[in-house]
């Protein structure tokens, strides 16, 4: 039996695609467990590139299921549209597997999305405008519409007429928008239904019989553990839970199944959207980060903000999910610096922190205490053995050990599949 999840550690956009592709060569099964089309994960074979919004990134392997279970919020036109670009780049996405309880996002869960975040002005969240939020509001409202509901025609056109009573309240009075028409919004639904029928199933005991049957099941966290609705930086946040409890209820999988946890970090640190960020770089060092480290979003094209590697919010991570390993991505990047500094603690109004802080007006007033270390200065992207790197890097990597009691497995120095630094 194995189960192993892959998460984010800091706040998404780690490399969690392209952690989930190393280890989905040796998996049955790659389960997506929370969010919907706000991530992005990005895997390079050879010159291809792939960027995955809602398919599981073990869709790559002929060999592997992927799935989206129950705690995912699904787009199905963007899951049509992504099958579909997957055929017509020679992937066969056939082998999907659907949670028939997960939820949908509907148009004016998309709509709502925007002109929530257009009238929070200046307090807005910078969200993908995805629909995610307002879809997890109405699932935690019991207002949700799932998956399972398409194949109830009858039904599924009450649901929606029902939520939309509401939806169109507040799209109208609130927010001075037009209406939208629920016959409309079912049609174009239910055309929808016979194309994902093939893929929709009790995902939660499709997994429980694989891992029952000693079959390897991983699990790939979108977005990152500071973005999570509970542990994260609230209300800077997602609607869902990426932590590794998400995992086990996003797709109902009892916790004692899970044997590893792997926290993916970047070996310096990005954000993007608005929100508390200790350790960010306003600075020619951030920039250059962003153009040598390619910090643009994914889904959205987004500047990412960036900054130096955080320890408090390393230490934190590693806490709340229980982190057995840690995959350390773009340690290239690095490479460009004499100096490179890490937020060992944190000062905020007077005081010092070495746990994050949870009170938000502690954390927006927080600024990090650095250490600094030499930088190695040299091309990196060659090496294949931890004997290889400089031995800058290698104290690097020690450093951050010593803080995080979590070890570094791996270490990536570039983005193909074979820059990688598997440690004994
Ligand atoms: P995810 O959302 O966590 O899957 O991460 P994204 O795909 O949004 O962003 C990570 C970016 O870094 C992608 O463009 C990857 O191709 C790239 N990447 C991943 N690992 C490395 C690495 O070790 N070095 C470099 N230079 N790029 C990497
Ligand atoms: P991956 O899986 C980075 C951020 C948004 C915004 C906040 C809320 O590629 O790491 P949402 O649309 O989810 O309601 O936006 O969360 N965000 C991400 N940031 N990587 C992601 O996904 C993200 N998904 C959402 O920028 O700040
Ligand atoms: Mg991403």
């Amino acid at each position: 039996m194995s189960a192993t999840i892959v998460l984010g550690a800091q706040w998404g956009d780690e490399g969690k695609g392209r952690v989930t592709d190393y280890f989905a060569e040796h998996a049955d099964f790659v389960v997506r467990y929370q969010g919907g089309n706000n991530a992005g994960h990005t895997i390079i074979v050879g010159d291809q590139r792939f960027a995955l919004s809602l398919i599981p990134s073990g869709v790559m392997y002929s060999h592997c299921t992927p799935v989206i279970a129950s705690g995912c919020v699904v787009d199905p036109k963007v899951l049509i549209s992504e099958m579909d670009m997957l055929i017509s780049r020679g992937i066969d996405p056939s082998r999907l597997r659907l949670s028939g309880n997960a939820h949908m996002i509907m148009p004016y869960h998309r709509k709502l999305d925007a002109v929530m975040e257009r009238f929070l002005g200046q307090n807005q969240i910078g969200t993908t405008k995805k629909g995610i939020g307002p879809a997890y509001t109405d699932k935690y409202s019991r207002r949700g519409i799932r998956i399972q509901d398409l194949y109830d025609p009858k039904i599924f056109a009450d649901k929606v007429e029902v939520a939309l009573e509401d939806a169109n309240r507040i799209l109208s009075r609130v927010y001075n928008q037009l209406p939208m028409k629920p016959g409309q919004i079912a049609d174009e639904y239910l055309a929808m239904a016979d194309r994902l029928a093939p893929h929709v199933t009790d995902t939660s005991l499709e997994l429980w019989n694989a891992i029952q049957d000693g079959k390897e099941v991983l699990f790939e966290g979108a977005q990152g553990t500071l973005l999570d609705i509970d542990h994260g930086t609230y209300p800077f946040v997602t609607s869902s839970n990426p932590t590794a409890g998400g995992a086990v209820v996003g797709s109902g999988i009892g916790p004692k199944a899970i044997d590893r946890i792997v926290g993916v970090a970047k070996a310096y640190i990005s954000r993007v959207g608005t929100g508390p960020f200790p350790t960010e770089l306003r600075d020619e060092i951030g920039d250059t980060m962003i153009e040598l480290g390619g910090e643009y979003g994914t889904v959205t094209g987004r500047r990412r903000r960036c900054g130096w590697l955080d320890l408090v919010a390393l230490r934190y991570s590693a806490r709340v999910n229980s982190l057995t390993e840690i995959f350390l991505t773009k340690l290239d990047i690095l490479s460009a610096f004499d100096t490179i500094s890490v937020a060992t603690a944190y000062m905020s109004l007077g005081d010092r922190y070495e746990e994050f802080p949870r009170q938000q007006r502690v954390l927006y007033n927080c600024t990090p205490v650095l250490d600094n270390l030499p930088g190695w200065k040299t091309d990196i992207s060659g090496c294949r053995e931890y004997s290889d790197l400089p031995k800058e890097a290698q104290a690097y990597i020690s450093y951050i050990e010593d803080s995080v009691k979590v070890p570094i497995r791996y270490i990536s120095v570039g983005a193909e599949r074979h820059q990688l630094i598997v440690r004994s």
